[in-house]
Parts: C-alpha cells; sequence; structure tokens
C-alpha cells in the first residue's frame, strides 16, 4: 500500500477568519480584510513549505443567507476578487503556488486567460486556476440574467471555457520571442499560432497578447463532484479540489476520476487530487476536543439552519423540528455533488437536524479530524496511503490559530513518518506538485521531423 517515494501535496485553502460556520467570532481570528494579514499568512505557509494558498471566489452576496438569518447572515458576504489579491502576494512571496477561484459563468475566456497567464509571469509560474461554475443562483443577477442558468449548461460553457483558455496560453511557441537586436527580428513568425474557435459560447480568435506561460499552462483545478464536474476534470483539470465527507467516499471518488483519465489518453499521475480536510488539533485529544466545543456553542442556530438549507440544495428549509432527521430535499440545480453528499452524511450517521448543521460547522461537510497530532496524522496517512488522495486542502477552523497548530504540530509528525518532503526553491508550481509542462503543439511536429 506504501506510495514509496511520493510525499504528500499540502494547500492553504483560506477563508475570512477561518472555515468554522462561527469562526469571526472568535476574538483570536483575522478578519482577513487587509493585506498585511494575507501576506502574514501566506509567508507562514510558505515558509512551512505549503503548496497551495487557495482562495475561493463567490461573484454575488447570497441574499437568501440574508432573508434566512438576518443580520447574522455572515458567509460570503464579503471577499476580495482573488487575482488581485494574489497579484499582491506574488510580490510579497518566493515559492508557494497562488491559485484563485474564478468563474467560467460569468467571466470572459481571453480576459481570464490573460489575467492568469500575467499571475503565471508575475510569480515565476506559481499561478493556478479554479474553475468553477458559480452555482449560487443569485450570482446570474449580476451578469445581466434574468434566472439561474441550468447545470447542464453551465457546464457545458465551462468545457468550452477551459479549451479557449488552455488554446490561447498556447498562442506562442517558447522560444517565439527571439529580440535578436542585431538583425531587427523581435519573433519568429513560426512560433505564433491564432486560435480561431468558434464554438456555442465563444468566438474567439487569438492570439493571446503575452508570451506562453512560464509553466506553459498554469495549473487547471476543478471543484464540482457531479458526473459533467468530473468528466471536465477528466478531460482538462491538473489538481481537482473536492469535498469528501468519509474516507469511503474518498477512496471511490479517487478511484473514478482516476479511471476516467485513460479515455483521454492522460495518466493517473497527470491529475491530482485534493480533498479538503478541517484539523483541529491539541496536544491532547481532550484538549483539542474543547478547541471544537468552544466553537460550536458559538454556532447561532439561525445561521446553522441555513447553513444546512445552502449545503443541502439551497431551497427554504421548511419549519423543522432540530430533534428529527432531516426531511427529503428536493433535487438541487445549484451544487448536486454537496448536496448528495450531506444527504448521505445525515443518513449514514444517522444525524438529527441540529446535529447535522453542527456536523457541517467546522467544514461544511469536507473531512474533518478532532484529535491529538498522531491522530490527525494517522488519518491523513491512512487515506493518502490507500489511495483516497494525493494530498490535502487544509481548511483551518479559525485563522491563523488553526493554521500554526497544524504546523507546529501535525507537520514535524508528518515529516517524521517521510509524508511531507523539502520542496525545492525556485520551481514552477507544475514542477512543485510534479506534473509535466505540457509541451507546445508546435514541439510535437519538431519532434516528428527529427525523428524522420
Ligand atoms: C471543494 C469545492 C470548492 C468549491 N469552490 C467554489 C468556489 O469558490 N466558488 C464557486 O462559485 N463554486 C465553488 N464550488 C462549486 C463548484 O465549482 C460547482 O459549481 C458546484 O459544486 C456544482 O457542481 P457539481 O454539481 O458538479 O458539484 C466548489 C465546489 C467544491 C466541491
Amino acid at each position: 500500500m506504501r506510495r514509496r517515494g511520493e510525499t504528500m501535496i499540502l494547500g492553504l485553502f483560506v477563508h475570512p477568519a477561518g472555515h468554522h460556520v462561527a469562526a469571526w467570532r472568535d476574538p483570536a481570528a483575522w478578519t482577513l480584510r487587509q493585506l498585511h494579514e494575507h501576506v502574514a499568512l501566506a509567508r507562514m505557509a510558505e515558509a512551512a513549505g505549503l503548496d497551495l494558498y487557495f482562495l475561493a471566489d463567490f461573484v454575488e452576496v447570497q441574499l437568501e443567507s440574508i432573508e434566512a438569518a438576518g443580520r447574522k447572515a455572515h458567509n460570503g458576504v464579503y471577499g476580495f476578487e482573488p487575482l488581485t489579491l494574489l497579484s499582491a502576494l506574488a510580490a510579497t512571496t518566493r515559492s508557494i503556488g497562488l491559485v484563485a477561484t474564478a468563474s467560467t459563468s460569468f467571466s470572459d475566456p481571453y480576459v481570464l486567460a490573460r489575467q492568469v497567464a500575467s499571475l503565471d509571469h508575475l510569480s515565476g509560474g506559481r499561478a493556478g486556476w479554479n474553475a468553477v461554475t458559480s452555482a449560487d443562483p443569485g450570482a446570474a443577477f449580476n451578469f445581466g440574467h434574468q434566472s439561474p442558468l441550468p447545470h447542464a449548461a453551465r457546464y457545458a460553457r465551462a468545457q468550452e471555457f477551459v479549451d479557449v483558455a488552455q488554446g490561447l496560453w498556447d498562442s506562442w511557441d517558447d522560444d517565439a520571442f527571439v529580440e535578436d537586436r542585431a538583425t531587427g527580428r523581435f519573433f519568429d513568425p513560426a512560433g505564433l499560432r491564432r486560435l480561431d474557435h468558434v464554438g456555442d459560447h465563444f468566438r474567439v480568435r487569438g492570439p493571446l497578447n503575452i508570451p506562453r506561460p512560464p509553466q506553459g499552462r498554469p495549473i487547471v483545478v476543478q471543484a464540482g463532484s457531479s458526473e459533467a464536474g468530473k468528466a471536465l476534470a477528466a478531460r482538462t483539470a491538473d489538481l481537482v479540489f473536492t469535498a469528501q465527507s468519509s474516507p469511503a467516499t474518498a477512496t471511490a471518488f479517487y478511484a473514478d476520476l482516476k479511471g476516467r483519465l485513460p479515455a483521454h489518453g492522460r495518466r493517473p499521475g497527470d491529475l491530482k487530487i485534493l480533498p479538503g480536510l478541517v484539523p483541529i488539533v491539541a496536544a491532547t485529544r481532550a484538549e483539542a476536543q474543547t478547541k471544537l466545543e468552544k466553537l460550536q456553542v458559538l454556532v447561532d442556530p439561525v445561521v446553522g439552519l441555513d447553513l444546512l438549507r445552502n449545503l443541502s440544495g439551497g431551497a427554504p428549509l421548511p419549519p423543522l423540528d432540530l430533534d428529527a432527521p432531516l426531511p427529503p430535499r428536493p433535487p438541487s440545480e445549484t451544487a448536486q455533488g454537496r448536496q448528495s453528499l450531506v444527504l448521505d452524511l445525515a443518513r449514514r450517521e444517522g444525524l438529527n437536524v441540529r446535529e447535522l448543521y453542527l456536523r457541517l460547522a467546522p467544514g461544511r461537510g469536507h473531512g474533518q479530524v478532532v484529535g491529538d497530532p498522531g491522530d490527525v496524522a494517522d488519518a491523513m496517512q491512512h487515506l493518502f496511503e490507500t489511495h483516497g488522495c494525493d494530498g490535502f486542502n487544509l481548511m483551518p477552523a479559525v485563522l491563523p490559530g488553526g493554521l500554526t497548530d497544524f504546523i507546529d504540530l501535525v507537520l514535524p509528525e508528518l515529516a517524521r513518518r517521510g509524508l511531507v518532503g523539502e520542496r525545492p526553491d525556485g520551481v514552477t508550481l507544475r514542477e512543485r506538485l510534479g506534473l509535466a509542462r505540457p509541451a507546445w503543439p508546435r514541439d510535437e511536429t519538431k519532434a516528428r521531423s527529427a525523428a524522420s
């Protein structure tokens, strides 16, 4: 079972105050509304050897939450635009990967490909893009639509969007810019390729007005778990971020997704899978449990119920008996993957409504471990070695405390077990993650003519 020589990829998924729904009520939590807090957090993660600074993004204020939870609503009320924030962090970090979430439903592929390529150049090859379809129904109203976009339509556009962005990154050959001062030749026209894309959603001539990014193509991350989401990931993603509530579902998801790669001419190692993980760790199990309890008592039932509404499909909840199981929910048009996760979790663990929202409070249904350093390292090692993941996207319940706990208590244990290694300095994110740099299409032509 041991994956010899392999080490875990570890990302830091950053959420204002931390991932626990009540984290912002902890006086030690950082609001992360100030650049210096992000700079400090990113440097902390980088110094500890973590691989990614990962930012989610939602292009709306969830008015449904404000209706349901009133002024207690806070989740998703604010957030910086990730590419803007990561551009600032590119200047204050040296080696950590910078992953921005951006919507395929409400962005433009030429603009986005250019922004991500720019971040890749400016950061020395450390950019990643988490391509999401913006499932929250209200987002559509900020972009000229009169109704939310259906699931299938969002994914059809997403597929074409990613194809266009990746095609644009290939606009220039790696050595196209010869800049020969003596002859006055700035670039080699043979190294330039127009895209001339005409599809159902986009018409994009190209080329992109920026040289090929240092990574060739910046890292593409995908985070949907529905059939359509998995199909998109298998075809195009380098990294998948996923919510898995148990080791059994994680290993099934891992085998399913890796098994889809050969159909696209890809090998299992070409796609890395990172489930989210909320580690709540202290020197002893009892102290870790106390840490969790201190947060759980801060969960107002109104906020807990709204979290449950949101994650179980989004439709309003009828009046509920908190001590009874959650009644059946209408099928979600929005986030199908998360809805089935929550409903399965409730069934599997036999949770009533109150227990269910408290179970979701630390990490919205992602994996969570509460215990001493050995417990957390055991859970991570087990999932890694039984082929349930290639690493984790860490979701500290409170920031920065949850991160420093992990760094101080769990990382040394993982290192002792040989599960995390030294990361070379001065390499691109692709190299860091063990992913091959995509050859520019002309390289294949060159290789063919050299062989003939
Ligand atoms: C772990 C994870 C993280 C996600 N992060 C975001 C995000 O930051 N912004 C967003 O609009 N959607 C996000 N999503 C939603 C997905 O991109 C997708 O739109 C949604 O899950 C619906 O797809 P599905 O039905 O394939 O699961 C995330 C989903 C998962 C599973």
